[in-house]
Parts: C-alpha cells; structure tokens; sequence
C-alpha cells in the first residue's frame, strides 16, 4: 500500500547481499509508492557501474559516478557527503563489511537518519551500547523539540510519545497472535489507559 510519505533511502555498500536481497526490495517499494530518491554509495565506481547492469531499467544515483571517476579509484569515505545530501525523511542502509557497520550506523544516526544494519549490527558489545546510547539522545531531542501547530482538528505528539505508543500496539499485536493466549479485560484497559495518557 502507497504511504503519504516517501522515504529517501541512501544503501551503503553494493555487494553482493547488496544486489541479491536490499535493492531488489527497494526498488519493489519504490514501484509501491513508498520510496522516493534511492542513493547507493559504494568504495568505487566499479560496483557502482555493476550495479547499473545488473538493474538497467531501475532510477538510482550511484556515488561514486562512473562516468566522472576510475573505477579503480577507492574512496572509502564517499558516504559522509551522501548522508549530508540524504533528504529527510532519510533511511540509511549498511550493507558493507561487518567491521564498517559501527561507525557508518553512528555517523548516520548523527546526521539525523533512521538506519537499517544487515547483521551484524557490530563486533563488540560496547559498540552496541554505543549505537543505543546515540538513538536514545537522537529520540530524546527529537521528543523535546516544540510540536508544530495542530492541524484542523489533529493533535500532534512527540516522537517519544509516538515510539511509546508503537510499542504498546507491538505488544498487543504479539499477545494477540499467540492462538491459545487469553487477554485479560484488566490489561486492555491498562494499555488502554496508557494510550489515552500519552495521546490526550
Ligand atoms: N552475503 C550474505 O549472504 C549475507 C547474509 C547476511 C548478512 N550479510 C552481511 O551483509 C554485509 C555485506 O555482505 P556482502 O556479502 O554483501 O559483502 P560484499 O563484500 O559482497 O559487499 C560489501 C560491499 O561494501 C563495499 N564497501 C566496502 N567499504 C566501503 C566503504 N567505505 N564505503 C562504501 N562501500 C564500501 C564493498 O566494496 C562491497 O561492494 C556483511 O555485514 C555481511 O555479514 C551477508
């Protein structure tokens, strides 16, 4: 189903995991409606150029250009321009080498993007905390920011508030789905009245 809002996505990388499974459903988005500028940045034009034969038919700038730049050319830090350039709303994709994901996920949240990792999200346990820690503060400032004025009759919340309320539907959905799971009156109404305090 088409959303209102298209979400420009910047895949990092253009390996193999690259072409066989993150654009192909990228591109099936994009036909659905819900992508607007796709970007793949890789380490040089080659695989950009690749790429470019492998999907002839579908809309992609691809940085490094082929066109402009050898091929053989490696320019590893090429995705700190693109995620500056990444419109908002921007969805960044890593799909490099697993020891690149940590700093390439940091960089992102820093530039104000929500990030898809292909596993493994990073090598170490501290840098997983590192990577939660700098969403938490991304998610905190974005929860103080002032709301813009309510439209109509719509009321505006935060996106703390909102990551709250996705979670208790998520949690709903989950007990909902388990057949033989019963829920009780009591904890509809809780969530229930967890819904109302956060929305009104
Ligand atoms: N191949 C799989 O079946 C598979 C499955 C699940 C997860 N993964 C994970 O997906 C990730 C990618 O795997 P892959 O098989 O596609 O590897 P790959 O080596 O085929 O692709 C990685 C790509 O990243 C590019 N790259 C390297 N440094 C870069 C940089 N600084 N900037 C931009 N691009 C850079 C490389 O040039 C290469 O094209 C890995 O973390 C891997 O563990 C792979």
């Amino acid at each position: 189903m088409a959303s209102n809002v298209k979400v420009n996505i910047l895949v990092i990388g253009g390996g193999m995991i690259c072409e066989e499974a993150t654009l192909p459903a990228i591109f099936q988005q994009k036909r659905l409606g819900n992508v607007g500028k796709i970007t793949v940045v890789s380490l040089n034009s080659a695989i950009i150029q690749r790429l470019r034969t492998v999907f002839p038919k579908e809309e992609f700038e691809g940085v490094p250009d082929p066109k402009t730049t050898p091929a053989d050319k490696n320019i590893p830090d090429g995705y700190k321009e693109c995620l500056k350039k990444l419109p908002k709303p921007g969805l960044v994709y890593v799909t490099t080498p697993d020891h690149l994901h940590t700093q390439m996920i940091l960089d992102s949240i820093a530039a104000g993007h929500d990030v898809v990792s292909m596993k493994p999200l990073c090598l170490k346990v501290d840098e997983g905390r590192q990577i939660v820690q700098a969403a938490k503060e991304v998610r905190q400032k974005r929860g103080k920011q002032p709301a813009p004025a309510p439209a109509d009759r719509k009321k505006s919340i935060s996106a703390d508030k909102l990551a709250q309320l996705q979670d208790l539907v998520i949690r709903l959905e989950e007990l909902a789905s388990v057949p033989q799971m019963q829920i009780s009156p009591i904890h509809i109404r809780r969530c229930v009245a967890r819904m109302k305090e956060l929305l009104f």
